[in-house]
């Protein structure tokens, strides 16, 4: 079972047994359509699990992408059953230049429409970003750094609506994205379909971070500093 399988199981696990039964209450006033994510993602776009993205204060241009691409690669995700996928070159060119498969997000963005999509996005980018747990070290800055900082920014908020903040997310799910997207870009066979990102813009990027070097990217952004959302 991989880390995010164990971490869904135990979510619906702790639902079940109505552990959560106050954040199910809070749940009822969110607007329709953002319910079912807020069971994950958190009723403010935070969650409690760090393979799970924060949304909180995400650009909703970016969420609306992410979405999207989620959206239309489920169709072919759920096509061909949960397992093996051909790869993301072949399998999806005709579909969308760019795609994203993960099956946790392929069954909650199957049936979303346009409105719900933006009503979505609207919602969550408007909460207040995260704040780097306490005790977390950033580090000192290094080289790296600035290459990705001329579009997330170096304290992690992204130049414009299609690049996302790295601020406020959890290191662990930023050096899990990375890797996905390195994959991808390689043209790697997926055994798990629980892993193909193919972004244009971001693989060249991907690619080029030295593997001793994503843990200390991931902190660099995650540890940024929340005080004033931007
Ligand atoms: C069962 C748990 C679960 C539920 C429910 C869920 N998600 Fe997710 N979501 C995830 C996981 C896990 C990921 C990380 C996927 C990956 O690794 O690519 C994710 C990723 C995302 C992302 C990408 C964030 C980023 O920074 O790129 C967005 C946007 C998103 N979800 C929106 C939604 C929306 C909208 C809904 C409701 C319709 C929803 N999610 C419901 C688990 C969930
Ligand atoms: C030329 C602009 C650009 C540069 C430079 C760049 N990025 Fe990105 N980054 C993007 C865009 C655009 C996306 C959204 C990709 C998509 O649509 O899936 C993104 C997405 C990401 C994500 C996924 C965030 C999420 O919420 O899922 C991570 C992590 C990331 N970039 C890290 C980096 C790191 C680390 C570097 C430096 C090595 C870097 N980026 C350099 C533009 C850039």
């Amino acid at each position: 079972m991989t880390f995010r399988a164990a971490a869904t199981a135990a979510l619906v696990l702790a639902v079940a047994t109505g552990t959560t039964s106050d954040a199910a209450e809070d749940r009822s006033r969110l607007p329709l359509p953002v319910r079912p994510c807020a069971v994950c993602h958190g009723n403010e776009g935070i969650s409690e699990l760090p393979g799970i993205p924060n949304l909180a204060g995400q650009k909703a241009g970016y969420l609306v992408k992410q979405v999207t691409k989620m959206h239309l690669s489920a169709r072919v995700l759920l096509g061909l059953g949960v397992g093996r996928v051909e790869g993301p070159r072949t399998s999806h060119e005709s579909l969308w230049t760019e795609h994203r498969e993960n099956r946790t997000m392929a069954r909650q963005s199957a049936t979303l429409d346009d409105a719900d999509i933006q009503a979505i996005a609207g919602f969550f980018a408007a909460q207040p970003r995260a704040c780097p747990p306490p005790g977390i070290e950033r580090g000192t800055r290094f080289i790296l750094v600035g290459r990705c900082a001329v579009c997330h920014g170096e304290d992690g908020i992204g130049a414009t609506p299609h690049i996302p903040n790295l601020a406020g997310q959890h290191r662990l799910y930023l050096a899990d994205q990375i890797q996905k997207m390195r994959s991808a870009e390689r043209g790697e066979v997926f055994i798990d379909a629980d892993i193909a990102r193919a972004t244009g813009i971001m693989g060249p990027q991907s690619v080029l971070v030295p593997e001793d070097q994503i843990n200390a990217l991931a902190l660099w952004f995650a540890g940024a500093p929340c005080a004033e959302k931007k």
